[in-house]
């Protein structure tokens, strides 16, 4: 062939390949819609250019008061190509029942881009209204094929009728001096109810901190007494159990120092020896195992057998219970007392703390 045919075969290859081009980039801008996913990726990235270069600002709120859904429902046609309004049914792109208010890339089962998937945040009136303007421009790279929706009004019918089609619309914006009036008068109220509770509660207490305390100084006065010289018996024998020394200890230990008990004792619940069985005996009330039959000494004692009374106890058995029948000469090293309470107290398999 000579060299003027092959020009003409390149020529038109070339123009072939030029109206394929053009083809693509019309029907891109007319239907909105790529009839190839990749093609259309390629021309959009353009588009996005020109669109990304306008910004306006627009008083969305203001558009909401006078959106007209319906008006919506006919534009979703552009979107319905790649969106169902049904939820859980992901097409080419996520499905968008309920996307008002939901967070963004969060459509179950849908593989977003990278450009859509990294934003925190959530689908409201304003990132909405961003988006639809201009896709590209909003979130560089997205896979959404879609030119921009140019018109404010537009989007916000389109915005509102998304967010009702759901069945359960959100505000999409409140007038804000209604907001403030609002919350002003809410804020009031509050405060009001607030005072008037302190003032009650405060009334309240009056009168029953006057009451009590009359009844209750006379009942200091004598427990104190008590006390001041419980403090004193229990400080000289509860040494061990009052320095921590169970934070140090170890049951294990205990478990071996608990062969001198096993002559008399079981740690079975219910099973009595020559001893009452000593399942759960830490935090049980003195003197309470069912069908062991207690010396008075013992039951005299009262209160429960706390970790400190264990320890005053086992340390001098007839010491701490005059009378008692327990034939024991007792533990006398602390570090061994505060091992076997250890373990008597994870026997039974929920220890109570012990301090
Ligand atoms: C050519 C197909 C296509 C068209 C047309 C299209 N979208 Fe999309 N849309 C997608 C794809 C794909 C994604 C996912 C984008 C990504 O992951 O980057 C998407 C994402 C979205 C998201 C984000 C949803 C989410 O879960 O975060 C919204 C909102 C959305 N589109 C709304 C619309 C609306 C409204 C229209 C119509 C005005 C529309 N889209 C038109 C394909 C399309
Ligand atoms: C020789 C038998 C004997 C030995 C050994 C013995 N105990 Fe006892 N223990 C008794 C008897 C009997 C009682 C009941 C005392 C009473 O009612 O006066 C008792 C009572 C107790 C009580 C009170 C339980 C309750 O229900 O109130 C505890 C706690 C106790 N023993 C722990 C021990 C531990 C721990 C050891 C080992 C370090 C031990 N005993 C060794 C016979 C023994």
């Amino acid at each position: 062939m000579d060299s003027g045919e092959f020009n003409k075969i390149a020529g038109a290859v070339l123009g072939a390949f030029l109206l394929f081009l053009l083809l693509g980039f019309f029907s891109e801008q007319i239907y909105g819609v790529g009839h190839d996913e990749v093609l259309a990726y390629a021309v959009e990235i353009e588009g996005a250019e020109t669109a990304g270069a306008e910004t306006e600002t627009v008083d969305l709120a203001a558009l909401v008061a006078s959106a007209d859904a319906a008006a919506g429902e006919k534009l979703f046609k552009q979107c319905s190509a790649c969106h169902k309004m049904e939820e859980g049914a992901n097409a080419v792109g996520p499905y968008l029942w309920g996307v008002v208010g939901r967070d963004i890339a969060a459509a179950s089962g849908f593989s977003y881009s990278e450009a859509l998937s990294s934003k925190d945040g959530v689908w409201d009136l304003e990132h909405l209204s961003a988006f639809l303007e201009n896709p590209k421009g909003y979130a560089p790279g997205t896979k959404m094929a879609y030119g921009g929706m140019k018109k404010p009004q537009d989007r916000v019918n389109l915005i509102a009728w998304l967010n009702e089609a759901d069945g359960s619309p959100i505000e999409l914006a409140a007038a804000p001096a209604e907001t403030a009036t609002d919350a002003a008068e809410a804020a009031g109220a509050a405060a009001e109810t607030a005072g008037e509770q302190a003032a009650t509660a405060a009334e309240t207490a009056t009168e029953a901190v006057s009451e009590a305390a009359g009844a209750a100084a006379g009942a200091v006065v004598e427990a104190a007494g008590e006390a001041a010289e419980a403090v004193q018996g229990a400080a000289e024998t509860a040494v061990a159990a009052a320095t921590g020394a169970f934070a140090d200890a170890s049951a294990e230990d205990g478990a071996k120092v608990f062969n001198k008990c096993k002559a008399c004792h079981t740690l079975e619940q219910g099973k009595n020896r020559v001893g009452p069985y000593l399942w759960g005996v830490v935090g049980r009330p003195v003197a309470s195992a069912e069908g062991f039959s207690y010396s008075d000494a013992l039951k005299g004692v009262g209160g429960e057998w706390t970790a400190a009374q264990l320890d005053a106890f086992l340390a001098d058995p007839k010491g701490f219970a005059p009378g008692n029948k327990m034939s024991f000469a007792g533990v006398k090293d602390a570090e061994d007392r505060a091992d076997l309470i250890v373990y008597l107290n994870e026997a039974d398999g929920s220890p109570a703390p012990l301090e």
